[in-house]
């Protein structure tokens, strides 16, 4: 057993990340007096939320009629009617007041001329029940949302006492012999010291895993650490087969160019100067759902009408925009262009391809944020001691495809409902349980074996391959032979983690033995991705199958549940979707035939 000394610390609540989700939760339960420590391998504000540019979404209605049942609508239909309904109407619902809380807590949204939070036009969001016009739904802090965001929840956070565990990386949570979540283990990267967080709550929120991919719009850092440890606690991940490409990375470096961009009035065009996008989406265009406008950008790259010599990307134009709109509304992009496409976007379009985004998957939850231990038969079961926020979990919201701007909203709707759960549950008077010293030492020797690890296979080398891998065979379009070959080689890229070489051998800001314990988190993501994707037989949202083109409600409205064993063989099972509301129409809540399921056109 490996022998390593290790500091314990006791909390009400423990939240592993500290983006919008996890800042969230945090301030939620300290302002409710619950001790709570925030663990956080980045400094706070340097989270991948600080990415985020084009806004949140709610229905305010500060730039003419919207309700939140329109809203609920556009993202019934955006998740391709696998989203679970009491989810989303509860998104849907809390979207307003929680955006006005965040005004009174201090995010500088930009302003319309009357003084209200300005909004912008994103994808899939409507009016009228997809019937109408594009809505301007997405409040701005013009294109840098997330930076405002973060910086406010950091601030109030500490004003709420909430302590910080900065540069702290999670090794694994500490379960009991009965599973119950007890904390986590945590690898100081400044000095090498070890700390067991004891917590009568543990909170995931460690954002996605876009860095399973080659190219991706995600920071180094998204390596789906919540996944990871879940996973080996032997708990489900779930609908992980939906792996969002958002359209407009910039071609060669990945940068996001946001899709307020096209809300301000940009749009796509291919190698004959064509706006494609009028031909496969006439009411909605480029405003059409992001995996739809994807899709139509690889069709016309493979037939033979993408831009540049090798044809293989797409124009964004803007050149067109008043300057002051861009000065205004979009400074981050006009940067953004310069500096990783060096294109002076006022004047010549900008190069962009479909880029991985977004995880739709991640650890199942119930509309609280608790942590779902499901089987298809015990669909509801709660893993007791541990929830999940934000881009770690799936509520389900998303479904098979998230629409631009729910994401903001999902992290600060749960995030805080997770707060309100916590308060429910969390005796905060009681002592938390001593920590399973058998789940530590576990922990410990896990760490302790990549610490030594000798073998023959650099990680950033493995790395490659699996980001390669998934980026070929688990992409836009899909088809059997590309999944069942995928899956053979993400099995043998597996298989090659007994091989791994770490050269590094210290305690102290060690970052190959970082990169080499995220990617045995990278690892279970990217493997129930591709074999969930290899089962799956049909097409739904994120997840287009050529072979299986159309949607079969009738076979595959449910979710995925998959489980990583020991030898990294993933096993599935499926859970129903939730289908209806939290409210009926007489008392207010949306028609359920209004949302039943229907073709998704724009
Ligand atoms: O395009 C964007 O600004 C991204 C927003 C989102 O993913 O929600």
């Amino acid at each position: 057993m490996a022998a390593y000394d290790y500091e314990t610390h006791d909390y009400d609540v423990v939240v592993i990340g500290a983006g919008g989700s996890g800042l969230r939760a945090t301030l939620g339960m300290a302002e409710q007096g619950l001790r709570t420590a925030c663990v956080t391998k980045v400094f706070p504000t340097r989270s991948h939320t600080v990415a985020a540019q084009g806004g949140i979404a709610a229905s305010l209605g500060n730039m003419g009629p919207d309700h939140w049942q329109w809203h609920m609508y556009d993202t019934v239909k955006g998740s391709d009617w696998l989203g679970d309904t009491d989810a989303m109407e509860y998104l849907a619902r809390s979207a307003p007041a929680a955006v006005y809380e965040l005004e009174h807590y201090g995010v500088p949204f930009s302003r319309t001329e009357e003084g209200k939070i300005y909004q912008r036009p994103f994808g899939g969001h409507t009016t009228e029940f997809g019937e109408g016009p594009p809505v301007q739904r997405t409040c701005a802090a013009a294109d840098r949302t997330g930076h405002a965001i973060l910086h406010t929840l950091y601030g109030q956070s500490l004003k709420n006492n909430a302590e910080f565990y900065i540069e702290y990386f999670a090794i694994d949570l500490i379960m009991s012999e009965d599973g119950v979540c007890q904390g986590v283990l945590a690898w100081k990267l400044d000095d090498g010291t070890m700390h067991v967080f004891n917590a009568k709550m543990t909170v995931l929120a460690t954002g996605g895993y876009g860095r399973a991919y080659f190219s991706a719009t995600s920071a180094h850092t998204c390596t789906g650490d919540g996944g990871g440890m879940v996973a080996r606690a032997g708990l489900p991940l779930q609908d992980m087969e939906f792996v969002q490409f958002h359209p407009t990375g910039i071609y060669g470096s990945g940068c996001l160019i946001t899709e307020g961009a096209r809300g301000e009035g940009g749009y796509l065009t291919n190698s004959e100067g064509e706006r494609f996008m009028e031909r496969y989406a006439p009411t909605y265009k480029d405003l059409a759902s992001r995996d739809v406008v994807s899709r139509c950008m690889t069709m016309e790259i493979r037939e033979g009408r993408g831009v540049g010599p090798d044809k293989d990307h797409i124009h964004l134009h803007l050149n067109h925009l008043p300057p002051e709109t861009l000065h205004e509304r979009l400074p981050g992009i006009s940067e953004s262009a310069r500096i990783f496409a060096g294109v002076d976007l006022t004047k010549e379009p900008i190069p962009v391809l479909p880029t991985v985004h977004y995880n739709m998957g991640g650890i199942p939850t119930n509309y609280w944020g608790e942590v779902l231990n499901a089987d298809a038969e015990n669909p509801e079961r709660i893993a007791p001691g541990l929830m999940a926020v934000g881009e770690a979990g799936c509520a389900s919201v998303h479904g098979a495809n998230r629409l631009g701007s729910n994401s903001l909203i999902d992290l600060v709707v749960f995030g805080r409902a997770a707060a309100i759960r916590a308060g429910e549950v969390v005796d905060a008077a009681a002592s938390p349980a001593e920590a399973n010293k058998a789940s530590i030492d576990k922990a410990l020797d896990r760490f302790d074996h990549y610490r030594n690890a000798d073998g023959g296979t650099p990680t950033a080398d493995l790395r490659d391959e699996m980001q390669r891998t998934m980026q070929a065979d688990a992409a836009v379009f899909r088809t059997d032979k590309t999944l069942a070959e995928g899956v053979e080689k993400m099995y043998a890229v597996a298989d090659k983690m007994a091989d791994l070489k770490v050269t590094d051998r210290s305690l102290v800001w060690n970052s190959d033995l970082m990169e080499t314990l995220e990617l045995t988190n990278l690892m279970p993501n990217a493997l129930t991705t591709i074999v969930g994707a290899e089962a799956r037989k049909e097409s739904r949202g994120a997840h287009a199958h050529e072979d299986y083109p159309d949607r079969d409600d009738k076979t595959w409205r449910k979710h995925t549940l998959s489980w990583v064993g020991a030898d990294n063989r993933v096993t599935l099972d499926y859970r129903p979707v939730h289908l209806d509301p939290l409210t009926k129409a007489k008392e207010g809540g949306i028609e359920l035939k209004k949302i039943a399921p229907k073709a998704r056109v724009y």
